[in-house]
């Protein structure tokens, strides 16, 4: 009896902790967390655009810096996910990346200099959300504040980017560069 009752529990702690997503809602997640992505990036790029129209680095750096991460939490709200942008190369530490978000960096850094293509990761987190993670590649309009300086991100403009960030690290880019990630986390945990 004893030994059963012992079976049963080691099936139900087996059971009760679902560890991986089924191929399905990979694909279902994968979907979800790409528009997600591009909606937000089309938000944050669509204002930074018109600010970089009306004055330049010099209006759009500090637009960027009051109103990047409340964007983000704007959008957030509205698929009902939280949303991160992370980099191992930060201008601002409040995106400082956690250990998990490291570890996909360090994976598509290591990826794109062995020339192979950066695809999303969808996988259940610690919490047993849904996660999802997909590289941000540097474009060229990415380049007049995350360029490199003195080629790309003027003098001046890296003065005013350093006023505002004395620490830091997100210049001296490429395009196709990865300067970052997605990370973003779907709240209804899997059934
Ligand atoms: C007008 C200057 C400007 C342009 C152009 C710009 N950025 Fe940024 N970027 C910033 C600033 C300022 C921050 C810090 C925002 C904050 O305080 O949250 C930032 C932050 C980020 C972050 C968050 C991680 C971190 O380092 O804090 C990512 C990722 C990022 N930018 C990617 C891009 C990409 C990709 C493009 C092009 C599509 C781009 N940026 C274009 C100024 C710019």
């Amino acid at each position: 009896m004893y030994k059963i009752t012992l079976l049963f529990v080691a099936l139900f702690i087996l059971s009760s902790c679902s560890t991986s997503l089924s191929k399905k809602e990979v694909e279902k997640y994968t979907i979800q967390g790409k528009e997600i992505a591009q909606a937000t990036a089309k938000k944050l790029g669509g204002t930074l655009v018109e600010k970089m129209k009306d004055g330049g680095v010099k209006e759009a750096v500090p637009f960027c810096n009051t109103k990047a991460i409340p964007l983000t939490e704007e959008m957030a709200k509205k698929f009902n996910v939280s949303i991160k942008r992370t980099s191992h190369l930060l201008r601002n530490e409040n995106n400082k990346a956690n250990d998990k978000e490291a570890l996909v960096i360090n994976n598509y850094r290591d990826l794109l200099t062995k020339g192979k293509g950066l695809k999303p990761v969808v996988e259940l987190d610690n919490d047993g959300n849904p996660h999802f993670y997909a590289p941000i590649i540097l474009q060229k309009k990415c380049l007049a504040c995350h360029g490199e300086v003195g080629i790309n991100v003027t003098k001046k403009s890296d003065s005013i980017i350093e006023s505002y960030y004395p620490k830091d690290l997100a210049t001296g880019f490429k395009e196709g560069d990865l300067r970052g990630i997605w990370s973003i986390t779907f709240k209804s945990a899997v059934e």
